[in-house]
């Protein structure tokens, strides 16, 4: 219901759309494109390298994830390598049985990394040092020169690129007009504004994704959208027929550890038994 909420406001006219993007006419109910799941697998790494071992494993987890019905596999090589580490890739490239999409800073180093590796696809993202996760979208209209020659050395290695920008109408175009087949819309402020409770930033941000999402589609873009999405925003974005990939990562991640924790602990209870019962064996 919450969801068919934000969808009914963003479609009313003082919904703060930007000018210039149309809104979608309606929501077809039939002949809809499928939409797939990339699973963003960084902060499994995350949590690894908090003690420096091997354990969890990002790439297990991956596997873990396709075997669940994800259709792709997202990982964040930064380049202060927070996460994710160059290794994670090339076993993610050699193990994986769906595509891997490398998100990547446009730097000669990761532009070399892809080259050298070539995933399937890779996402184009700004990256600062000091943010603790991608905090905006890439200012393509400013850097159109370097993203238009990185979008070109990609797609010459066979690598499929979508550009992580904000929903607004002339990042769109210039994504397009560079070349990139496909963008990845953020969703983080419209999360934050669902999260907080924030009724209307919320809608006007819901509209602002609709109607970017639907100026792309008529601009010839694949649309992608992520960042932030937990299971009501998965939902309500899913509900766009222009949108045909969420890329997810930290709250389903989080959330894999309050879901999957009982049943670990029921392991390591039975582990403990066990080795109670040898005890008493060997007394
Ligand atoms: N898409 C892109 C381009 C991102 O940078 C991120 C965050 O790494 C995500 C999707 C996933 O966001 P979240 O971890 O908030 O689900």
């Amino acid at each position: 219901m919450i969801a068919l909420e934000f969808i009914r406001q963003s479609m009313s006219s003082d919904s703060g759309a930007p000018a210039g993007c149309a809104m979608p006419q309606e929501l077809q109910l039939s002949g809809l494109p499928s939409i797939r799941l990339g699973i963003n697998i960084d902060h499994v790494a995350t949590l690894r390298n908090a003690r420096g071992g091997r354990h969890p494993d990002p790439v297990h987890a991956a596997e873990v994830a396709i075997a669940a019905g994800a259709d792709s596999i997202t990982a964040h090589l930064r380049e202060d390598r927070r996460h994710i580490r160059d290794d994670d890739i090339e076993r993610l490239m050699e193990r994986l049985s769906k595509p891997l999409n490398l998100e990547m800073a446009a730097t000669r180093e990761m532009i070399d990394i892809a080259v050298a590796t070539r995933p399937h696809a890779a996402c184009l993202v700004p990256e600062k040092r000091e943010e603790r996760t991608t905090e905006g979208g890439l200012d393509v209209v400013e850097h159109k020169k370097e993203l238009a020659d990185a979008v070109g050395e990609l797609t010459a290695a066979g690598i499929r690129v979508s550009l992580f920008i904000a929903s607004d109408e002339h990042q769109i175009e210039a994504a397009a007009a560079i070349g990139a087949p496909a963008i990845e819309i953020h969703t983080g402020a419209w999360c934050d504004a669902v999260t907080a409770g924030e009724g209307a930033p919320g809608a006007v941000e819901f509209a602002r994704i609709a109607a970017g999402a639907e100026y792309a589609r008529r601009l010839g873009l694949e649309v992608h959208a992520g960042h932030g999405l937990d299971y009501l925003t998965a939902e309500t974005i899913a509900a766009l027929p222009q949108v045909v990939e969420l890329n997810i990562g930290h709250f389903l991640i989080g959330d894999a550890l309050t879901i999957g924790l009982g049943g670990a602990v029921e392991r390591m209870l039975a582990a403990m038994r066990r080795g109670r019962a040898m005890a008493k064996a060997i007394a």
